[in-house]
């Protein structure tokens, strides 16, 4: 459509057919303390956001306790699950453990985890099925090293990522709704350098192609994360296919966290 150069162009309208996710990864951090003040804050209640803290796998029971009769916009999720389900393999907390605990959400292939503990893109979809089963919603994470961009192997890192959870979604017949992918590039990462809304659009874009063909695809949600806070989650989360964010730094401290919620959906 023609618009004069005189006349401002019309807003862009974004219809939001899935409700947004922000999800607060305290990562190695926090403590009952941090609990208690995130139980304490006045969430918004909007039909249209749902809210997930993951503390560290210790603190998930306090803080479903503590935040019962907050807004329900509130979840709580564990940030990384066994592959196995039960034996012997000592430290290691099951899907189900979880669960009992309170997790409706799980972070799973976090790129510090694929980094640190050799976790593999196999791996990452045993973990998934494992939380389907036991009734969390994974929250799967891709993302490519400065490394792979600067070698143009995005789309082809992220697509290797994705091939066994999209195999495993597909023999199962999983909906799309059940699932959450998380595009965190690892450059983004405590960097203060997020991507820019653009090339993060540019990259779900993909994502959501590429699982086009899954029952429900069009319910997936995927979300960014990658040094996301106040100043930029505005512009990050009015991109169409941006349905929400994946929070390290800024998820530590009630204001900052409260403060990249989005006001209006
Ligand atoms: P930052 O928000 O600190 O960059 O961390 C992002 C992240 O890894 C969330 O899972």
């Amino acid at each position: 459509m023609f618009s004069p150069p005189w006349l401002p162009l019309p807003p862009v309208l974004v219809i939001r057919m899935r409700r947004c996710l922000i999800v607060g990864n305290w990562k190695l951090n926090g403590d009952f303390a941090l609990c208690e003040q995130f139980a304490n804050i006045v969430y918004p209640i909007n039909p249209s956001l749902d809210i997930v803290i993951c503390p560290p796998a210790v603190l998930l029971q306090s803080l479903k306790e503590m935040i019962k009769h907050n807004s329900a916009c509130l979840h709580i999720g564990a940030q990384e699950v066994s592959i196995e389900t039960q034996g012997a393999f000592t430290g290691e907390i099951s899907a189900k453990m979880l669960y009992e605990a309170g997790a409706q959400y799980g972070i799973i292939g976090h790129s510090e985890r694929r980094q640190h503990f050799a976790e593999t893109d196999q791996g990452v979809a045993k973990k998934m099925f494992n939380l389907l089963s036991a009734h969390i919603s994974p929250i799967v994470c891709v993302g490519e090293s400065k490394i792979e961009r600067d070698n143009q192997e995005t789309l082809s890192v992220i697509a290797a990522q994705l091939s066994p959870i999209k195999r495993m979604l597909q023999q199962h017949r999983v909906s799309c709704a059940k699932i959450v992918i998380g595009y965190e590039p690892l450059w983004a990462i405590g960097s203060d350098q997020p991507a820019t809304p653009d090339l993060a659009q540019q990259i779900h874009r993909y994502i959501r192609e590429y699982m086009v063909d899954l029952p429900d695809s069009e319910a997936l949600r995927v979300i960014y994360g990658g040094s996301v806070t106040t100043d930029n989650s505005g512009l990050l989360l009015a991109m169409p296919d941006i349905d929400g964010a994946l929070v390290g730094g800024a998820s530590l401290n009630t204001d900052s966290f409260l403060g990249l919620l989005p006001s209006a959906l």
